[in-house]
């Protein structure tokens, strides 16, 4: 296994090649058997080539966390290739921004009736900017006109933020759409891709709770976090996890509770995500994880003679 995960063929350009060619020529493919002139299919085949990225955002996401969390040949091999993962998630959004071109340039009509929407506008042009920023600097020509602080900048802001994107679109598949129009009833993939955006978040909160437990444990050997802050903790993270699953009995009284003051309703027309009701669970998660791993600092007692 260590062997084979060392083989060129499965490593660097060739791994993202590997994967992108055949997903170029899928998309290739249905693009032939569709008829462009349509708005509807065009806005299908946008539909069709995201559907190839998004796995590839969750598993960028994951990579830094399972090694950390789960150490092996395999999470090492992920890690090593996370760039050219990377990669094959621009590739399907390069494909999907092809479509939305020919979609709002020939089909403007349709564009502009079905599917304009201010924020979500907003929300797709930052993503496709933070995208592009993440791929030029991916390379040293981009790297070395950047400082590490700006090239953190793009590349963690850009994964959140993507990430983000693609996360929430299936989580108000799941709870929302059901029950308020255009009313649509969730697919298998609405599941598939709410629980492996939503584990792939869970695992980098994890992965940095351990990471804060170990500094404090290295820091101050003898100090352990006070119990009520692990009782606490744990009661937020088990709390966060099963709003995870139940927001269709939440979502319309936080909603009115987060929207409810009239500069908040304002900011829901154009600040992305805003009032960030599909995070609520995995923030709950993480100040969890927070108070469970706060170790209080050491009180020094010193001796006089
Ligand atoms: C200005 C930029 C963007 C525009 C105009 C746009 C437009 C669209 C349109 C028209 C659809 C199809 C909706 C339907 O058929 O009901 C769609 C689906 C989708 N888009 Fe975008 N998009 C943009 C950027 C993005 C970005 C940056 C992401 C980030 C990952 C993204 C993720 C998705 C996802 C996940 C779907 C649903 C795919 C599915 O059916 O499972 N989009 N988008």
């Amino acid at each position: 296994m260590k062997e084979l995960l060392k083989s060129k063929h499965i490593n660097g350009w060739r791994l993202f090649f590997l994967i992108s060619i055949p997903i170029s020529i899928d998309i290739f493919m249905q693009m032939l058997n569709s008829d462009m002139s349509s708005g509807e299919e065009a806005a299908n085949m946008i539909s069709y080539s995201v559907r190839y990225a998004i796995p590839f955002i969750f598993i960028v996401a994951a990579a830094s966390s399972v090694q950390v969390l789960f150490p092996s040949p395999f999470s090492k091999w992920w890690l090593r290739n996370r760039k050219y993962l990377g990669m094959c998630f621009a590739n399907a959004m390069a494909w999907q921004g092809m479509f939305i071109f020919i979609l709002s340039t020939f089909q403007r009509d349709y564009y502009f009736e079905e599917v304009y929407f201010l924020r979500d506008e907003l929300e797709g042009t930052v993503g496709y900017i933070f995208l592009f920023g993440m791929i030029v600097t991916s390379f040293n020509y981009g790297r070395k006109h950047v400082t590490p602080m700006q090239w953190k900048l793009v590349q963690k802001g850009g994964l959140y933020f993507l990430w983000s994107y693609a996360f929430s679109v299936y989580w108000w598949n799941l709870y929302y759409y059901p029950t308020h129009e255009p009313f649509s009833v969730p697919r298998v993939l609405d599941y598939i891709f709410y629980w492996a955006g939503f584990l792939s978040m869970v695992l980098r909160i994890a992965a940095w709770g351990k990471q804060r437990a170990q500094r404090s444990k290295k820091k101050s050997p003898m100090a352990n976090p006070p119990l009520l802050f692990k009782a606490i903790g744990s009661s937020l993270i088990v709390t966060g996890l099963l709003a995870s699953f139940t927001a269709d009995y939440w979502y319309t009284a936080v909603n009115g509770f987060l929207t409810g003051p009239s500069w908040s309703a304002e900011l829901v027309l154009w600040l992305p995500f805003w009032p960030l009701e599909p995070f609520l669970s995995l923030l709950i998660i993480g100040i969890g994880t927070w108070l469970y791993t706060k170790v209080l600092p050491q009180v020094e007692v010193v001796k006089t003679a």
